[in-house]
Order: structure tokens, then C-alpha cells, then sequence
């Protein structure tokens, strides 16, 4: 297709007689691709975040785009056909009205009107497609804004909305008219057309694809995430009403934009160039909104940031996504100019919602929602049926417009009729996304946690001996051991350590610091630590004994005072250095995979050598660390985004480029992305911890965690600084260290005979937690919807959206994923999740919208009372949860979901130590249900009845704090602690390549 050929098909003001068949396949062509197109790219794209700027951009570059194509055309035709056009177009628009032929805006009927009339009705047509334009903007800023809380879609009915206009407007006029008859027509055509002259049959065959469509929607549309809509925000019943005046607007312009195309095309004559005048009105609604905007920056400083520097990511998304709204509306336009208002919005809409069913993560609903082999035909029939009603009503069209010049259908034929078999043939042959289960998935996952950590264990532990030890860290890293590495040796035997061999944390924490030179190391942690501004706390290591830096915040006081604690066990070996410990409870460091991953390969490059190394470290390390300043300095590499999304900045930047964390924004929060919680999920269930981690394959936790949506503190940097965390997500480069937290028992565990920890078996069958809304700072942004805690107590409490849950099937007691209401789930099952201590980090009406949702907060409960129950919650406040170590040492049952992991990472098997929860939550009736057990028969029989596998939990638990007891020890942090250090001191030690210890 070149160039020229499309330009034209585009083109909108084509005279439409004797239409070239090419272009106008082409036109419609063009059309189908932009439907196929525009859903996926509108589902993903970072230009949704700014829905007015969006708006102002794609409104303005379409309206000019119009405009402008619309200009070569009419400069060529001049040339040409130098009579078709007059010069003042608008003056004359009434030459069709006289004619009187299918007119489409029947109020005044076909009666003689006065060019003024005419002309005066125009422009008012044009106003109001102004207006109209300019409050859809509004009414879509709305709903993206509360898109939590949209209830399915409306748009399945806005053909039967344009067939009742047609109904009661048009047609009701053209009663006088009689109806070209076609004598010679066969039997056939001949029923036919009596159906179609039915004064019904239009809007009964609309509403038969509306209803139809809506019903192949709510079966195929994605479940609802866990992501708060709260009922007690004006937004629950606001954003619905949105919703349905959105299409509204939308049927109402689309009558407008088509009244005005009638103008220009109905008549042979006419000078109304129809397409300038669209376009304009386009433009205009764009310039208004500009206005808006610029009197909102005036008047409002603090917004003006936001409204005037937009990120990077989102003008390429915006780039894109104008695009191709912009080539599909040429296209809709050119192909809406030949056909009718109602055939027109049928085959778009139809396009649209089978594309929607057939994209879907199929099967998930059908099946749920009970549909059965004869629902299915029912559901296969009546697409069937709305197709043949439509194709009737088409047919009888064309009869009574064959003198017109407009022909029907828009959309080639074959392609609905594509679209409609594929759909039958996913019914019918269609694999579930969400299959129904033979057997119960944890009972597959428990099995395999227990060959897994078998696996581990042996890796972990296998050398015998100091020579096995050195021969296997050779082996694994590539490298000598670092000095002192006996000495660490006796270390960990003497205090029973199993874990001798697998330090792949400290590995791959340091591996990509091997890039930079020790000098530059040195470099960094000084420039960290000199600025009080970075909250870090510095400990200097001189000649075996600790020193904490002068400019050390007091609040933080004891996190390093613990830190020192730790290491006075063995700072005798350490050689002098300085280190710089993150006083914050977030990570700071993310170097993007771009550059990462070219130091990570240099890193990897410079181990290993066959020699041996030197054993000891350099004498004189000291002079190598400069002096902190008594003035501290200001400059920083750190930069400050506390109270920000940080999710694409920082926390999906250590993905590769092509990832879709990288790629796509999934602002519609109300769904829940199953595709990004497939990848680690076996049905429900989280099935790879290691792999839940990596946020890169999930781009949807932009809007799950506090961190990711507005942290507390939150200095971030892409450089590599050298700093010590007490945890992280998966992607940062902090490097982990074990937090004091544990080490000085901030929160332990300690039953006691007011609080024991009873037998399992006496132990309460609910589902427990209690905490404060401390994952991250809500000010005033909403963001609190989205945070892990809220979600949570939202889901235990408030929830009002249908769960589906896997139960078991009412009979036979077969695993079957089922839709309860939450009154039924309640009955079902037992929790206790609630927040303490009021509504804590929130600012603006963040704060009362909190106490609305969740109330005041429960009394603070002892926190030695969390034994009295069996599964126990645990998930990350604004960094790592400081009780999971205490809840695994318990004979409860941790459930734990986290986007924060630790140094111990790996030590503990998901299935086998603790429950695991995907960050999503979706699945956690499912958990519960399968260890809390159910008993249907409390709910009319829907539901079957399990007993609780009280003896997979308790196995669980009593695992759990077994090998909590072997692995995560003081003693295991303070060997792990001391490894790292000795690696540290190497790395930083001007001979580092000549170092290393050996046998
Ligand atoms: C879990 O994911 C990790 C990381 O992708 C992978 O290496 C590992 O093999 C997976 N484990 C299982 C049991 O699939």
C-alpha cells in the first residue's frame, strides 16, 4: 500500500459516489486494525496516568490531523473538479435539508426550512459537540481517577441507546414515507424484508447485542483485585453514575458528529465540509481544557510541577497511544462518512467486546459463574441470532436508502462473522485459565517444598572439612575465600552452623561492586556518610575495635548501636574500613539492568585465577578512608522521593528493558492481572517464592505496596553506593545485612503463662493480625488503596465484591473454584484482621477517608497473644516484617506475603516453613480454606465440606520453628554478619586480586 493510496483512503470528504471499492476496504481495514490495536495499548499505557493532558494532546493532534488532510484533499479536488467545492461552506448546508432524504435529525422533519434555520442549527450542533467533547474529558478523568470502582461496562448498550434515538426521532418521521418495495424479490428476501420493516426490529436487535455482549463480558472479564474500593467514599456510587453519563456523552456525540457528516453527504450539491467542521470541534475542546490548565497553574503553584514537567515514560506512552487514536479515528471517520449512525456503533461495538471476550484470560468465569453445556449454547445461539437480526435489519437498510448514496455496512462482513466463530469455537474448545482442579494444589505444592528444601539443605551444607569448604567456594564463586576465611570457619562449626557452603546472597549482593575500584568504594562510603542528609549511620572498624560516626541521627541510635553489637563478636579479624548503614526502612540502591548488567559480566571476569592467594590483608588500610569532615558536605548522589511512586524510577529499573515492568502501566487497578501472578502460581497459590520476588514479570505491584506507591523515606539512587540494608526487593543493590531488629529482640518471642502458646490443636481456627498502617505515607493521594495492609483488612472486613475461592464442590467434595459473596465467606470462615493505634501516616482526607473505611482501629493486643491462633499473618510494614522470625519460632502458622526480602533469603522453604501469599492476595480465602477446613453446610448447600487439615498446618508450623531454630539463630546472623564483612574487607582492599586465603 503506498502512501498516497492511504492518505486518500483516509481521506474524509471524499465525494462518497462512485467510491473506489479499494479504499474503501481499505478504510475499513484500517479501522478493524486500530479496534484490535487500541484496547491492548489503551490497557498498558503510561498516558492513562494523565487523562487531561492526554485528552488535550490526542483531542488536539486529531482535530489538526483532520483538518489538515482535510485541506490536501480539497486542494487536490480543486484542481479537478474545480466546481465541487464552494468557498463558503457552512452558508449552504441547508441545500440537502429541502431535499429531505432519510434525513437523520427528523424533528423538524422534511419540511422547507430558511437557509438561516439551517445554518443557525448547525453551529448549534457544533456547540454542543463542543460541550459534549469538553465534559467527556472531565468524565473520564473521573473514572480513571476512581477506576477501582467501576462496575463492568456500559458499553455493549450504546447501539440499542442510538436505536431508540433512531427509533423515536428518525424513523418516527419517515412514517409518511413509503418504502421502496421490492417487487421482484424472492421468497426469501422477501420474508426478510417484512421482518425488517417491523418498527422494532432495530432496537430489539441492538439490545439483544447489548445484552449478549454485556453477558460475554461479566463471563470473560478479568475478577477484581484486592485494590480498595471503599463503600464509603462518595467514589463507590459516584464513579458508576460517571461511567454510564460517559456513555451517554458518547452516544450524543456520536449523533452529533454523524448529524453533521449527514449534512455534507446526503446531498449531491453540498458545500458543507463536514469533516473541517469535526475537526474543529475536536481542536476546540483541547484549546479549552489548555485554558483550564493554565489558569489552574496560575492560581495553584503547588500544582504546577505536575502540570508542566510530565516523565519521560509517559510522553513516549502518550506519543504512541496519540498515534494511534489518531490514525483509527481517520479511518473510523472515513468509513462512518458511507455507512449509518447504528450500523456504524453495532459493528464497532461488536468488534470491540468479542475482541475483549476473545483476549480475555478465557474460561476463568465461565466456569465459575456456573455456566453449563446448555448455557453454553444459549450463549453460542444468541450471538447467532444478533447477527442474523442485524444482518436483517442491514439489508432492509440498504433496501430503503438504495437511492441514497450511502451505503450500510462500515466493517467488511466477513470480519464479524470471523470474529463471532472464533468466539464460538474458545467456547466450545477453549482451555480455563483457572482450571478446575483434579486434586488440591497446596496438597502438590507441600509435597514438592519438601524435596526442595531436602535439596537445599545438602548444597548448603556440604563441605566436611576447612579444604572441602575452601574447594567448594572455589567452586561456586570463582574465587579464593577472603583472608581469615579459617578463622570464620572455626567460627561458624564452633557455633553448629549447617549452612557452611551456600552464601549466594552475600554473592550476588557484592558481585556487581567488584566493578568499581576499591579507591572509588572507599570513595562513595565516605561521601555517604560525610553527608548527614544520606541517613546513614557510619561505623568505622580501627585496629579491631568500633567507633560509631560523629554525625549520627539520634533517632536511629539503636539500629547501629545493635549493628556494633553484632560485630564486637568478632571485629578482632576485621581489617580497618569504614561501612555506612541505611537508617531507613527502605532500600536505597538500583542501578538500571542497562548498566548493571555490563559490571555484573566485567565483576565476573576479574575472579578467578587459578593462584592462590595471599593470605592477610594490607597493612596501613586506615589512611585509605578519609577523615569525616567535622562540617558536613552537601553534596549527594541519593535523591529524595519520599511521598512518590517510585515503582518505575527505581523499583522495575534493575529489569531488562523488553520486561513488563519496564514496559507496561496497568493503571486499571480494579483488575487483577492474573497474567502477572501466573508465572510463580500454581491455581491460587503462590507457587515460586524466589520467582514472586523479581518484580520484572508483574508491573502491577506499581500499585500493591507502599514503597512502590509512596514511601515513608525514601532517598533512592542508580549509582552503585555502597550501602548496608536490612532488606530489599528483589532488583536493588543494597546489600543485606542481618537486622539488629531481631538480634536485640525488638519484638520476640516469649509465651508466658498469662499469654502461652498452646498445643495446636487448642489453638484458635482463625485467621490473625493486627498492625498499623505503616507501609507507607498517604498524603491525601489515595495511595493507601493500594498498600498490602489496607488491601488486607479491606478484604478480611469490608470487601463487597464477589470472591472466588477454591471449595469444595457440594457432593463430592472435589476442589472447585467457586464465586461467594462476602456474607458467605464470612460464614465460612474465621478472621480477626484488624488495625491498631488509629489511622497512623496519612495526610490531607486520606486520614478521615481511613477511619470511614476501617474505623478508629482496634485496642492494642498484647503481642505475646498471637499464640492463642493458628495462622497469623505477616506482611511488610515500610520495609521487612519484624515478627515474622518470632511467628516462625511459634507453633502458629505463618502466613507470609512480602515484597521485602532478607538476608536469610533461601534459607526457608514456602510450603514447608511458612504459608506463602501471593502480594495480591487473591488467594487467601483459598489458603485458609484449605487448612481452616469448611463446612458448607451452613450456607444452602452450595458448598461441600472439608475437615480442617489441622495436621499439614501443624506440620507446617512446628517445621517452621524447627529450622528457625537451626538456621536463622543470633548465632547464624552473626556468622552470616562476619562472612560478609571479610568479603567487604577484601573488596575494598587495594590488593584485593592478589588476596584471598588458602589451604
Ligand atoms: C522458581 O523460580 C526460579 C527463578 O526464576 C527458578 O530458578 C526456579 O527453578 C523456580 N523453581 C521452581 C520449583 O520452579
Amino acid at each position: 500500500m503506498d502512501a498516497q493510496k492511504l492518505l486518500s483512503s483516509m481521506c474524509v470528504s471524499c465525494p462518497t459516489h462512485h467510491e473506489p471499492v479499494h479504499r474503501e476496504l481499505t478504510s475499513s481495514s484500517g479501522l478493524v486494525a486500530g479496534l484490535v490495536i487500541l484496547p491492548s495499548l489503551v490497557r498498558t499505557s503510561f498516558a492513562i496516568d494523565r487523562p487531561i493532558h492526554s485528552s488535550i494532546v490526542v483531542l488536539a493532534v486529531c482535530g489538526a490531523c483532520i483538518i489538515g488532510l482535510d485541506r490536501t484533499r480539497a486542494l487536490k479536488d480543486t484542481k479537478s473538479h474545480r466546481h465541487r467545492y464552494g468557498p463558503i461552506p457552512l452558508e449552504d448546508a441547508n441545500d440537502r435539508l429541502t431535499s429531505g432524504n432519510g434525513s437523520i435529525h427528523g424533528e423538524e422533519g422534511v419540511g422547507k426550512q430558511s437557509p438561516l434555520s439551517s445554518l443557525r442549527r448547525l453551529r448549534l450542533v457544533f456547540l454542543i459537540l463542543v460541550g459534549a467533547l469538553c465534559t467527556r474529558v472531565e468524565v473520564l478523568h473521573q473514572v480513571v481517577r476512581g477506576v477501582q470502582c467501576t462496575r463492568g461496562s456500559y458499553y455493549p448498550f450504546l447501539p440499542f441507546l442510538l436505536a431508540v434515538y433512531d427509533f423515536a426521532i428518525v424513523r418516527r418521521h419517515r412514517q409518511g414515507q413509503k418504502p421502496d418495495e421490492e417487487q421482484d424479490a424472492t421468497s426469501f428476501q422477501a420474508i426478510f424484508a417484512r421482518l425488517s420493516r417491523h418498527r422494532y426490529m432495530l432496537v430489539f436487535s441492538t439490545l439483544l447485542l447489548g445484552l449478549c455482549s454485556s453477558l460475554e463480558l461479566s463471563a470473560t472479564a478479568p475478577l477484581s483485585s484486592t485494590y480498595v474500593c471503599a463503600s464509603t467514599l462518595p467514589a463507590f456510587s459516584l464513579v458508576p453514575v460517571y461511567q454510564l453519563l460517559g456513555l451517554f456523552l458518547d452516544a450524543l456525540i456520536l449523533i452529533l458528529v454523524f448529524h453533521i457528516l449527514d449534512l455534507s453527504s446526503d446531498s449531491q450539491q453540498s458545500n458543507v465540509n463536514a469533516h473541517r467542521i469535526i475537526g474543529w470541534a475536536l481542536l476546540l475542546p483541547a484549546v479549552i481544557w489548555t485554558a483550564v490548565g493554565a489558569v489552574i497553574c496560575f492560581a495553584n503553584p503547588d500544582d504546577r510541577r505536575w502540570i508542566l514537567y510530565p516523565e519521560r515514560i509517559y510522553l513516549w506512552g502518550l506519543f504512541n497511544l496519540t498515534l494511534a487514536i489518531c490514525v483509527t479515528v481517520l479511518f473510523a471517520l472515513s468509513v462512518a462518512s458511507r455507512s449509518r449512525l447504528v450500523s456504524f456503533s453495532f459493528l464497532v461495538i461488536f468488534t470491540l467486546t468479542g475482541l475483549a471476550a476473545l483476549t480475555s484470560d478465557w474460561g476463568q468465569h465461565v466456569q465459575v459463574l456456573g455456566f453449563s453445556d446448555k448455557l453454553k449454547f444459549v450463549f453460542v445461539t444468541t450471538v447467532f441470532v444478533a447477527g442474523i437480526l442485524y444482518a436483517v435489519v442491514e439489508m432492509s437498510a440498504e433496501n430503503r436508502s438504495r437511492s441514497s448514496t450511502r451505503n450500510t455496512s462500515g466493517v467488511p462482513g466477513w470480519f464479524l462473522y470471523s470474529i463471532a466463530g472464533l468466539l464460538i469455537f474458545r467456547v466450545l474448545f477453549g482451555k480455563p485459565y483457572l482450571g478446575q482442579p483434579s486434586s488440591h494444589p497446596i496438597d502438590i505444592l507441600i509435597g514438592r517444598a519438601h524435596s526442595q528444601h531436602d535439596l537445599w539443605k545438602k548444597q548448603a551444607s556440604s563441605s566436611k572439612s576447612l579444604s572441602d569448604a575452601v574447594a567448594v567456594y572455589r567452586q561456586r564463586y570463582h574465587r579464593n575465600p577472603p583472608p581469615h576465611f579459617d578463622i570464620w570457619y572455626d567460627y561458624a562449626t564452633s557455633r553448629s552452623s549447617i549452612v557452611i557452603d551456600d552464601y549466594d546472597n552475600i554473592h550476588n549482593d557484592l558481585l556487581p561492586y567488584w566493578s568499581l575500584s576499591p579507591a572509588e568504594i572507599r570513595q562513595r562510603t565516605w561521601e555517604i556518610i560525610a553527608n548527614p542528609w544520606s541517613d546513614a549511620g557510619g561505623v568505622h572498624v580501627r585496629a579491631g575495635s568500633l567507633e560509631i560516626s560523629a554525625n549520627m541521627p539520634g533517632t536511629h541510635r539503636w539500629m547501629v548501636d545493635g549493628v556494633t553489637h553484632i560485630m564486637e563478636n568478632f571485629v578482632e579479624w576485621l581489617p580497618d574500613m569504614d561501612l555506612a548503614f541505611n537508617l531507613n526502612d527502605e532500600a536505597r540502591v538500583t542501578v538500571p539492568f542497562e548498566v548493571l548488567e555490563p559490571l555484573k559480566e566485567a565483576s565476573s571476569r576479574t575472579a578467578l585465577s587459578e593462584k592462590l592467594g595471599v593470605a592477610g590483608f594490607s597493612q596501613e588500610r586506615s589512611p585509605g578512608w578519609a577523615l569525616i569532615p567535622e562540617q558536613p558536605i552537601t553534596d549527594s548522589r541519593f535523591q529524595q522521593r519520599s511521598f512518590q511512586r517510585t515503582f518505575h524510577e527505581f523499583g522495575a529499573v534493575g529489569c531488562p528493558p523488553s520486561s513488563r515492568a519496564r514496559k507496561e502501566r496497568l493503571w486499571n487497578v480494579k483488575d487483577l492481572c492474573t497474567t502477572c501472578a501466573a508465572p510463580h502460581s500454581l491455581g491460587h497459590f503462590l507457587s515460586n517464592w524466589t520467582l514472586s520476588a523479581s518484580v520484572c514479570h508483574q508491573p502491577d505491584l506499581a500499585d500493591l505496596h507502599g514503597v512502590n506507591l509512596s514511601p515513608a523515606a525514601y532517598k533512592g539512587s542508580h549509582e552503585l553506593m555502597p550501602m548496608f540494608s536490612q532488606s530489599k526487593p528483589a532488583g536493588y543493590n543494597d546489600i543485606l545485612y542481618p537486622s539488629a531488629w531481631n538480634y536485640m529482640d525488638k519484638v520476640k518471642y516469649a509465651p508466658s503463662p498469662e499469654f502461652p502458646d498452646p498445643p495446636f490443636s487448642e489453638k484458635e481456627n482463625t485467621l490473625f493480625w493486627r498492625g498499623a498502617t505503616s507501609e507507607g505515607v498517604s498524603p491525601g493521594s489515595g495511595a493507601w488503596k493500594g498498600m498490602t495492609r489496607q488491601r488486607l483488612v479491606h478484604l478480611t472486613n469490608n470487601v463487597t465484591t464477589p470472591q472466588l475461592i477454591l471449595l469444595p464442590q457440594p457432593r463430592t467434595n472435589k476442589p472447585s473454584y467457586t464465586l461467594l459473596t462476602p456474607t458467605n465467606v464470612a460464614a465460612l470462615l474465621n478472621s480477626s484482621v484488624h488495625l491498631v493505634d488509629g489511622i497512623a501516616r496519612c495526610g490531607g482526607r486520606d486520614c478521615p477517608d481511613q477511619v470511614k473505611e476501617f474505623g478508629g482501629g482496634a485496642p492494642r493486643s498484647d503481642f505475646q497473644h498471637h499464640w492463642h491462633y493458628r495462622y497469623l499473618v505477616d506482611a511488610d510494614g515500610a520495609g521487612f516484617s519484624g515478627r515474622f522470625l518470632p511467628f516462625l519460632q511459634s507453633g502458629s502458622v505463618p502466613f507470609k506475603t512480602a515484597l521485602f526480602r532478607e538476608w536469610y533469603e533461601g534459607r526457608l522453604t514456602a510450603w514447608r516453613h511458612f504459608v506463602p501469599l501471593d502480594l495480591r492476595l487473591h488467594g487467601l480465602w483459598s489458603t485458609l480454606a484449605y487448612f481452616a477446613g469448611v463446612d458448607g453446610g451452613i450456607i444452602e448447600g452450595r458448598v461441600g465440606k472439608w475437615e480442617a487439615k489441622a495436621k499439614e498446618a501443624e506440620d507446617i508450623a512446628e517445621n517452621g520453628r524447627k529450622w528457625a531454630n537451626t538456621v536463622l539463630r543470633k548465632e547464624d546472623m552473626e556468622i552470616y554478619f562476619f562472612r560478609l564483612l571479610l568479603e567487604w574487607g577484601r573488596l575494598t582492599d587495594d590488593r584485593r586480586d592478589e588476596l584471598g586465603f588458602s589451604v
